[in-house]
């Protein structure tokens, strides 16, 4: 099977020296291209910057800004069976992005932001795609409802949910605990490394898409 991964954060550009970020460290991501890997599958890992080796046996395509992940999906969706889309995407950027570095005036100053495309929102229907979806949903509370909303209304086949509210977990941790949200059921993967995790959800995306293949 070929598997395209979503990795890391993204930085949308301030000025040429600036950028807004997010804490993701991309662990979750390379795991799992890892775990493929470690599976006998092929795999695209699509990465925002992180400071982490690339995976042995991976085909790498590094991005930094969430247009560029989301340019690097749409071209790349189309050779996969399955999407695992774990990156921890920018929802806004700056509207305006000087090319000489802004300098200090006021006491305040205001950036406006405008919204980035939604890859995971756009697979099934500007990308066409048609294999295994899944999504991660960070959470701070009401975890399950919000990834169940979120599986509906983006077509998932799966949502991996993170109470990224637990400070033992997720982010920077190397130990993962998340839940597995399917249209009819959930089922939790107890605390434990985030190879071991990875390697649960690549299982799951195998079975999802030898179902898929079975009801073709
Ligand atoms: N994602 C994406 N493109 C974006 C933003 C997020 O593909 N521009 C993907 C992430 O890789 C992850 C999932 O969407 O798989 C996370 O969804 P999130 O941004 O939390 O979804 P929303 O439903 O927009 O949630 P919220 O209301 O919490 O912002």
């Amino acid at each position: 099977m070929r598997f395209l991964i979503t990795a890391g954060p993204t930085r949308e550009a301030i000025d040429p020296v600036r950028y807004l970020t997010n804490r993701s460290s991309g662990k979750m991501g390379y795991c799992l291209a890892e775990a493929a890997v470690h599976e006998g599958h092929s795999v695209l890992l699509v990465s925002g910057p992180t400071s982490l080796d690339i995976p042995h046996g991976v085909d790498f395509l590094p991005v930094e800004s969430a247009q560029e992940m989301y340019d690097a999906v749409k071209n790349q969706a189309p050779y996969a069976d399955a999407a695992i889309l774990s990156a921890a995407v920018a929802d806004y950027r700056p509207v305006f992005v000087p090319n000489r570095k802004i300098k200090k005036t006021g006491e305040r100053m205001i950036l406006e932001l405008e919204r980035t495309g939604d890859i995971l929102g756009s697979m099934r229907t500007e990308f066409g795609f048609s294999g295994v979806l899944i999504g991660f949903a960070a959470e701070t509370h009401d975890v399950e409802d919000y990834a169940r909303g979120k599986l509906e209304r983006k077509r998932c086949d799966m949502v991996v949910a993170n109470d990224v509210s637990r400070r033992d977990i997720g982010f920077d941790s190397s130990e993962n605990e998340v839940m597995l949200v399917y249209p009819d059921r959930t089922e939790l993967l107890e605390k434990a490394p985030k190879t071991q995790i990875a390697l649960r959800i690549i299982e799951h995306a195998s079975r999802l898409a030898q179902e898929k293949g079975a009801s073709c």
